[in-house]
């Protein structure tokens, strides 16, 4: 098979972490008869350097006429990057955003697991940890509050700024069903979250995803507030199977949940449309303090790729190969610095790229 990948290394640790998953994914090719073609685009600021916007129409295009996107990280030191000294709509952070939207990828999942080999990272009490868990974050990506209509105003002297918060029934209903879907495939349980104690949003939220409940009985589900969702999180994360929300809560709630995991450089991500397209990209950002040196963790974005094999391509015997690769690599002692603990060997990003494309067999 044939895989037209359109590849943003983007900024900071991005490209060291994309060129890893790049030699795994070559390797996959070369053991289960596959071509691999690559085209770059650049976003965030490694395109604000050279085009002077975050993303130019032609990178969009090209990611289109794409299989799937596979995307490092963008962004830099918000104090001191002049990229952030631009006006908003011309920061890194804007082209992800262009992205998500132009793409149509509404459906955000950020699975946050509990590595057995990593739990002593784990920042939770013992007895808490000792459950494991193992929960699938369902974000609405491209509606609410990021997208709706900003602008900050003076009126009589006074400055004023104001963002709103829309979703109609349509951008819910699909979420939500994309949501029970991958729960049937999973535990069968979801909290969808919301504050419908204040927002009207949040009760439309409630009402669709009561009536898309109907149609997986199979599926158990609850509602739950966002801030009670905060709180339960490092309460008792073992209680959730696959958490539905919308684009605030969802941002949130996920840098959350893999904080809890104590292994972000772990954690894959996966932004869908309702075809086989996706964007893929670690849930970790670019880390612009350690870029360039070689020390950077590869393991989200090459779960990433993995998640790019199951979902935009269905070849589940080639993801499991990459996924069973990490958890041996993890087995056989070796962990970069961020997940380093006494008594394993400590290597950089390039070595970790060689180790895991030696356990693809
Ligand atoms: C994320 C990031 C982005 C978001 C930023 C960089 C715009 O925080 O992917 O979670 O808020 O969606
Ligand atoms: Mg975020």
């Amino acid at each position: 098979m044939v895989l037209n990948i359109t590849c943003i290394p983007g900024d900071g640790i991005g490209p060291e972490i994309v060129a890893q998953a790049k030699k795994v994914l070559d390797k996959v090719a070369a053991v289960y008869g596959h071509e691999m073609k690559y085209t770059d685009i650049l976003m965030g600021g490694a395109s604000i350097d050279v085009h002077g916007v975050p993303l130019t129409d032609e990178a969009i295009a090209t990611a289109k006429a794409a299989d799937a996107v596979l995307m490092g990280s963008i962004g830099g030191d918000t104090t001191t990057s002049p990229w952030y000294k631009l006006e908003p709509s011309l920061r890194p952070e804007a082209g992800l955003l262009k992205i998500r939207k132009a793409l149509n990828l509404f459906a955000n999942l950020r699975p946050a697991v509990l590595y057995d080999e990593l739990a002593a990272a784990c920042p939770l009490k013992e007895e808490i940890s000792a459950k494991g868990f193992d929960m699938m974050i369902m974000r609405e990506l491209t509606g609410g509050l990021y997208f709706g209509e900003r602008k900050t105003v003076n009126e009589n002297g006074v400055r004023k700024a104001i963002d709103t918060l829309t979703y109609d029934e349509n951008e819910i209903r699909r979420i939500a069903i994309k949501g029970f879907d991958i729960a049937m495939k999973r535990n069968k349980k979801v909290t969808s979250v919301d504050k419908a104690n204040v927002l009207d949003s949040s009760r439309l939220w409630r009402a669709v995803v009561e009536e898309v409940a109907k149609d997986y009985p199979e599926v158990t589900y609850e509602h739950m507030l966002v801030d009670n969702c905060a709180m339960q999180l490092v309460k008792d994360p073992a209680q959730f199977d696959v958490i539905l929300t919308e684009n605030m809560f969802g941002d949130i709630l996920s840098d959350e949940a893999s904080m809890v995991t104590g292994s972000i450089g772990m954690l894959a991500s996966a932004s869908l449309n309702d075809t086989k397209f996706g964007l893929y990209e670690p849930s970790h950002g670019s880390a612009p303090d350690i870029a360039g040196k070689d020390i950077a963790n590869p393991i989200a974005t090459i779960l990433s790729a993995a998640m790019m094999l199951r979902y935009s391509f269905d070849l589940d015997k080639e993801a499991d190969a990459v996924e069973a690769a990490v958890k041996q690599v993890l087995a056989d002692g070796y962990r970069t610095g961020d997940i380093w603990s006494e008594g394993c060997e400590k290597v950089g990003c390039t070595k970790m790229g060689d180790l895991l494309v030696e356990r693809i067999q």
